[in-house]
């Protein structure tokens, strides 16, 4: 990953990892990584760029390699740069027999973008995740951080209104 961009955790940054922190004996400092990247994904403008998970890395104290791994491995962390709202849905087992096709071409049909593709405004970013550990409320979309459940094309519809009337 080439990345030449500049990132510095702000002193409100550092003090709500500090909180995080706080929670865990002081060599466990790897137990806040979680929150720590979720603090500066939103500093960075919602991804993490090479050079924000350096700086969590360096105030962890830990190996850049494994900030990059948890980075890597969980869907909720982004690696490049994504729109206002980020919209992860779900397609596998529960929420495939449940109808996500249906709800993946709808959202797809309606921002006219592909999975990993973002709308021309900036504005949505669609990407398709493993399961969000909510098949019994399935199919399931998570919006940023909140559930979506029982999508219907209709409550999609809904919730594309809200979010592009909030701008
Ligand atoms: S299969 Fe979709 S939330 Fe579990």
């Amino acid at each position: 990953m080439k990345d030449d961009s500049i990132f510095e955790l702000s002193p409100q940054d550092k003090t709500a990892i500090d909180t995080w922190l706080a929670q865990y004996p002081a060599d466990q400092k790897r137990s806040a990584l979680i929150p720590a990247l979720h603090i500066a994904q939103k500093a960075n403008g919602g991804w993490l760029s090479e050079a924000a998970m350096k700086a969590v890395a360096v105030y962890l104290d830990l190996p850049q390699i494994q900030v990059f791994e948890v980075a890597t491995f969980y869907s909720m962390f982004e690696l490049a740069p994504v729109g206002k709202h980020t919209l992860c849905v779900c397609t596998n087992v529960s929420c495939l027999l449940s109808g996500s096709d249906e709800i993946v071409s709808h959202l797809k049909k309606r921002l006219r973008i592909d999975f990993n593709e973002t709308t021309e405004n900036q504005q949505f970013t669609l990407k398709e995740v493993e399961c969000l550990g909510a098949c019994v409320e399935a199919p399931v979309l998570r919006v940023d951080e909140a559930f979506h459940t029982h999508l219907t094309p209709e409550k999609i519809d809904a919730l594309l209104a809200e979010l592009e009337k909030k701008g």
